[in-house]
């Protein structure tokens, strides 16, 4: 399972947003894990199934997306986007987003780096296999189409829709062992579809990430991430 949100965000937010006890829309909220961290947040999740599983968190979601979320004008002091902003076809969620925050407002879009560090032989297996598998999905058609991470702080920039768009790193820490390093690493959806399609774990470079995380990591590993919000205010 993916990290939840440090709580500092939460307090970099109200600050950064001048709101004490904001009115927070998060689009994109799938399970609701990343709405967790507010006493008081709206969900916006397309998935039925994300939508009922939040809601069972005691998530408040409504059915919509980052292009239509369905939300009234000016009614958020923050706007979260968790591992999500990818997906969004930037053309109509940033005007939708500027519609829905009220001036002064702010969207923060954030996602974890990954891997997060715990060890360099560790991290060197993961580069490898990173190579391997994105290398294997473009060969074969496989690699989804979305807007690279790397950009979206330049395209919230070049949208001119915000008085101001900055990049802050947030870090924070927890335990975890190899085999939950291998799960993340296997879970992502190109991964999975090579496996369906027969192509080995050897091929994958995943035999090595399973040998070099057994061998470096304890159950107890202290990974280290990072965090990376991408502010804009409107
Ligand atoms: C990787 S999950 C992240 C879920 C959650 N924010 C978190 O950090 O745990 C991405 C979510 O974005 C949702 N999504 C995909 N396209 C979307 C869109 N155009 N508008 C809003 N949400 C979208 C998916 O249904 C999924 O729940």
């Amino acid at each position: 399972m993916r990290p939840r949100p440090p709580q500092e965000l939460a307090d970099l937010l109200r600050q950064w947003s001048g709101s004490a006890n904001p009115a927070v829309v998060d689009i994109g909220c799938g399970t609701g894990l990343s709405s967790t961290i507010w006493p008081e947040v709206t969900g916006v999740e397309p998935s039925a199934e994300m939508r009922a599983i939040a809601a069972g968190r005691g998530i408040n979601v409504v059915d919509g997306t980052g292009e239509e979320t369905g939300l009234p004008d000016g009614c958020a002091d923050i706007v979260t986007v968790s591992h999500a902003l990818h997906w969004f076809d930037a053309a109509r969620a940033f005007p939708e987003i500027t519609r829905i925050l009220r001036p002064g407002g702010v969207l923060a879009a954030f996602d974890f780096d990954w891997p997060p560090a715990v060890d360099p032989e560790v991290d060197a297996a993961y580069r490898e296999f990173e190579a391997a598998h994105t290398a294997l999905e473009a060969e074969r058609g496989l690699r989804p189409t979305f807007a690279p991470k790397s950009e979206h702080l330049r395209r919230l920039r070049d949208s001119g829709l915000f008085q101001h768009v900055n990049e802050v790193c947030l870090h924070m820490k927890e335990t975890g062992g190899a085999d939950r390093f291998v799960d993340f690493a296997s879970s992502q959806g190109g991964v999975i579809a090579l496996l369906e399609e027969g192509v080995s774990e050897d091929a994958l470079g995943l035999t090595r990430l399973r040998e070099v995380t057994a061998r470096r990591m304890t159950d107890r590993s202290t990974w280290w991430w990072t965090c990376r919000v991408r502010l804009a205010t409107r």
